[in-house]
């Protein structure tokens, strides 16, 4: 858009899609494309696919789809020239100065003033924890848990003073509005009196993998609700995108991420010389954190307090780990409430042992299910049973369904071919479940089908060799949507016609940029995706209908704009009749496609 179009494709076609999505989606080659679970939506069964011959992806469940930057932006929340200029990085193209749209401009700047101001922020908290009177409680209270002076320094900890706006004074002399300031929620406007939004806390600067700082934690010492308090979100500031402690965890050498649920064991861990621990940010794991460690792990330990909360946390916390393709074992630590407490009684080396003897996900649920009901009884037998046939039908491995079956009949003593077949019973009944909740509502289906301009654009798309013939029929003009909307088809039309005229082929991937906004992306990469019917008679059939249905609407809409005419000429009354000459004619359109069978005119169409 703002860089020429030779050089986003030059990007495009240097970054192998495969390669780009891999880094976050698993995925797994089936014939000529690739499958995994789509990182856009949550599901279980793989819908989301890349096709490498278009370089192009594309969800069956969610209908995004796009191509290497599209995915990019969606993914990293990034606009169309950050996206680019990543992928050059990546590639190692060289971006000639881009023409920023003013109002691309105006975003980055004011992005960037907010990760600088988030600094500045983050500096102003450290300085009063190291070296000012009021921050020597703050001293005190890191000394009592044990932080170190290097560790403290290291994850940037901070104090926010108990004046209502030192921060905000501060902020302000350094050339920061209160508008700027209110935007990074570091301040709140009430009335015409602005507060700090955080004080007398002890100050956790989030940042992100890129080591920015883009918000912050803020734990009371002492009494006092609620004990942690977090940044609202922001323009920089996405919870379910970021994890505690990623921009340090990344550079880890260990093999395996630990996944805690405190910022104080994060902070424990890391001082023991478990420098890959990260936290989530106040709320549950989400899909695009378990991504997120993807992307530098293969493998994660979850730890999770030994209450009910973090069992339940836990529970809920394998699946989304798992479906983005981590091997996960879940540790639950003995004997102390977290790993924090943990660390204050045992030294490295039993915490490691932990992590060795972390469990699987299996016997995890196995453990929990036999603490829930008491296994003494019958009855406590039969819930355990039950439970654990639900969790077997999850996997999706026939292989390791299998073993695993084996494995747990053989622990809790019942014959493995009885436990097989309750697992298989649940399976045929959740998988019609699952297939019910991904499928559209019939209304949201006819929709897409009805719309029979689409449809002819996905034809013309696929077969571009038909274009000569469907020109007979339909021109530019009658693919243009109703005056004055903001009109995507039209574009796709264009460029159609555009390319068919100069006889080239439009690249499937090309056509995708022609839309800035995402929500247009996915209705053109709807298009690419569409499938046509494989009998020639079906194709035929399909489009006559499109066709028809389409001219007639354009004709309809000609002659509703001629009959509104006020001083209609006898040219314009001519036209209404040849406009309802043609309407008429279309009753009679059929559309054969060259070489079908019979004597035809030439060109292969009869009207
Ligand atoms: N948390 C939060 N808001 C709260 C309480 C907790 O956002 N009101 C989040 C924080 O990220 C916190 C994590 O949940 O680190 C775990 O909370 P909790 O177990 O209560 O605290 P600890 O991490 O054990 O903190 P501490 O050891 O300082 O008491
Ligand atoms: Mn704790």
């Amino acid at each position: 858009m703002y860089y020429p179009e030779d050089v986003i494709r030059d990007v495009r076609e240097r970054t192998d899609i495969v390669n780009l999505v891999s880094g976050y989606v698993s995925l797994q080659k089936k014939g000529s494309n690739y499958f995994g679970c789509c990182p856009f939506h949550n599901e279980k069964t793989p819908s989301f696919s890349v096709n490498t011959k278009e370089q192009f992806f594309y969800c069956f469940g969610c209908h995004k789809g796009g191509n290497v930057i599209t995915f990019l932006m969606e993914m990293e929340n990034l606009t169309f020239p950050e996206a680019i200029k990543e992928l050059a990085d990546r590639a190692g193209v060289t971006l000639p100065e881009a023409e920023l749209s003013p109002e691309e401009k105006r975003r980055i700047e004011a992005r960037t003033r907010l990760y600088d101001m988030n600094r500045e922020a983050a500096r102003f908290f450290y300085y009063q924890l190291a070296k000012t009177e009021g921050g020597a409680h703050a001293r005190a209270y890191l000394k009592e848990r044990g932080v170190t002076d290097a560790y403290a320094k290291r994850f940037g900890l901070g104090y926010a003073p108990i004046g209502s706006a030192s921060l905000y004074r501060y902020l302000s002399a350094k050339g920061y509005t209160t508008e700027e300031m209110e935007k990074a929620r570091l301040v709140s406007v009430r009335g015409n009196r602005v507060y700090d939004y955080f004080f007398n806390r002890l100050m956790f600067p989030i940042f992100n993998t890129a080591g920015q700082t883009i918000a912050f934690g803020g734990r009371v010492m002492g009494q006092g609700e609620p004990k942690y308090l977090n940044s609202p979100e922001t323009e920089v500031f996405n919870k379910r995108r970021n994890l505690y402690a990623m921009q340090l965890a990344k550079k880890s050498h260990r093999k395996e991420a630990l996944m805690v649920e405190g910022y104080m064991d994060v902070l424990s861990l890391h001082q023991a010389g478990f420098d890959n621990a990260v936290a989530s940010l106040g709320t549950a794991l989400t899909q695009e954190q378990a991504l997120l460690i993807k992307r530098y792990y293969n493998d994660v330990v979850l730890i999770y307090d030994s209450d009910r909360a973090g069992t339940q946390a836990a529970r809920r916390g394998i699946p989304i780990l798992e479906q983005a393709g981590l091997k996960v074992r879940v540790l639950r630590v003995p004997g102390a409430k977290d790993p924090d407490e943990f660390l204050k009684q045992n030294p490295p080396e039993a915490f490691q042992a932990l992590i060795d003897q972390a469990m699987n996900p299996i016997d995890f649920e196995m453990r929990v299910l036999e603490e829930e009901n008491d296994t003494q009884t019958a009855d406590g037998r039969v819930l355990t049973v039950n439970g654990m046939a639900e969790r077997l039908a999850e996997i999706e491995s026939d292989l390791e369904r299998q073993i695993h079956v084996q494995d747990t009949a053989e622990k809790l003593k019942v014959d493995p071919a009885l436990l097989a077949k309750k697992v298989e019973e649940v399976r045929r009944t959740t998988g019609l479940l699952e297939r019910r909740q991904n499928g559209r509502t019939r209304q949201e289906e006819q929709g897409l089908r009805t719309d029979a301009r689409m449809q002819l654009l996905g034809v013309m798309i696929h077969r571009q060799d038909l274009i000569p013939l469907l020109e007979r029929f339909i021109s530019q003009e009658d693919l243009k949507g109703p005056e004055g909307a903001q009109d995507l088809y039209a574009a796709v039309a264009e460029s159609l016609f555009h390319h068919q005229a100069e006889h080239t082929e439009v690249q499937k991937a090309d056509l995708i940029s022609l839309a800035d906004r995402p929500e247009d992306q996915e209705k053109i990469a709807h298009l690419v995706q569409m499938q046509l019917p494989e009998e020639r008679d079906d194709l035929e059939k399909l489009l006559t209908e499109t066709v028809r249905a389409v001219k007639r609407r354009a004709l309809e809409e000609r002659l509703a704009r001629l009959s509104a005419e006020e001083n209609a000429t006898a040219e314009d009354l001519r036209s209404m009749q040849d406009i309802i000459y043609e309407r008429k004619s279309l009753e009679t359109l059929r559309i054969q496609l060259p070489g079908s069978g019979g004597q035809q005119p030439e060109g292969g169409t009869v009207l």
